[in-house]
């Protein structure tokens, strides 16, 4: 069975964005694939956190896991600081990769172009830290949205240079970009991502909004004036939105048949039916959200995901340690 991981980072609560980039992907593969989902902890503190919100946070992102159908006996759930080796390849993987590489990565960058000040060293080294996590556990595949490319294609070439110096040491893993869903837009400017970080709430459907919330930040989404639902990200980048929204959320239904089932309605029709969607994918995850969060599924699954996770990246820390030479063999 070929193996997959991949993380979320609880800065702020999930979205549309998360589930249908990323979350919804685990679900579906894990039947296919040994799945190993993790809560990219030490991520988050990147940049400044308020310590009781991030705890919510976390607790959250793990029980939506769960909500969103994450199976505890298929995938591997586990936290990133429940599994110490990360840190400490991290640390390694961060020697191994030059200034000039992780000064090209483009969430850094646009931090600094924003002019964001005192931005912290983990936020420029995070992508070191993001090749350790995949790499521990030598996956063959990493689900992911758009956004992460980059950051998956850093980790290849690490992987590849450290095998080249030391040996075999990493599986070399691709992305796996999904065909729709992989980049959100935000609902009120189409022309940026649906983000965690958005500080305008209008733009970004969070998977634990209120239901009558979320349908009207779809109602008062960011459109054009052509009346016609037709799929062109370029020209009509809200139309296009929402048809990805529509699409990821039925199955990948071809942008063709939506196309055909609006002719000659107009966006309200077209918008409501995305809510409808929409609401719906939330009630279901939410309901079942409100069961996980008052059992006591979640520690059971972070302590069966933890030690099953340590097991395979404490073996995989060992190898590094001794190929490169600072673990003392003979002692
Ligand atoms: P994060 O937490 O920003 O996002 C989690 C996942 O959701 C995807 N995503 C989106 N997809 C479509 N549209 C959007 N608007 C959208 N927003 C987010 C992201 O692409 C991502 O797949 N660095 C990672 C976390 C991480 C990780 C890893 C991932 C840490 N270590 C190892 C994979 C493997 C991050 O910040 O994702």
């Amino acid at each position: 069975m070929k193996r997959m991981l991949s993380g979320i980072k609880p800065t702020g609560q999930l979205h549309l964005g998360s589930y249908l980039g990323a979350l919804k992907h685990f679900v579906d593969y894990q039947d296919e694939y040994e799945m190993y989902a993790f809560i990219a902890n030490l991520h988050c503190i990147t940049v400044p956190q308020d310590p009781a919100t991030l705890q919510k946070n976390l607790k959250d992102c793990v029980a939506l896991y769960l909500a969103c159908g994450l199976d505890p006996k298929k995938a591997t759930i586990f936290l990133q600081t429940d599994v110490k080796a990360h840190a400490q390849l991290g640390y390694i993987m961060c020697c191994h990769t030059y200034m000039g590489e992780l000064s090209r990565m483009t969430q850094f960058k646009d931090k600094q172009a924003k002019g964001e000040k005192n931005l912290s060293g983990g936020l420029y080294t995070y992508p070191s830290l993001m090749a350790a996590d995949i790499l521990l556990y030598d996956p063959d595949y990493v689900p992911v949205g758009d956004d992460q490319k980059q950051h998956v294609e850093l980790t290849r070439d690490l992987a590849i240079r450290m095998n080249h110096r030391y040996g075999d040491l990493f599986k070399v893993p691709e992305p796996l970009i999904g065909k729709v869903g992989a980049r959100i837009m935000s609902l009120n400017d189409p022309s940026k991502k649906m983000s965690k970080s958005d500080n305008n709430d209008k733009g970004c459907v969070y998977l634990l909004d209120d239901l009558k919330k979320a349908r009207k930040k779809i109602m008062g989404a960011v459109t054009d004036n052509f009346a016609n639902v037709h799929y062109d990200p370029e020209n009509q980048p809200g139309i296009a939105n929402l048809m990805q929204i529509m699409s990821s959320l039925e199955d990948n239904r071809p942008f063709g048949e939506i196309e055909e089932q609006f002719k000659g309605k107009g966006y309200g029709d077209f918008k409501r039916a995305v809510a409808d969607d929409v609401c719906h994918t939330l009630e279901t995850i939410q309901n079942r959200y409100n069961e996980v969060i008052s059992s006591d599924l979640l520690e059971k699954t972070l302590s069966e995901g933890a030690a099953r996770a340590n097991a395979i990246a404490n073996a995989k820390l060992d190898k590094v340690q001794r190929a490169i030479g600072i673990e003392i063999i003979d002692k």
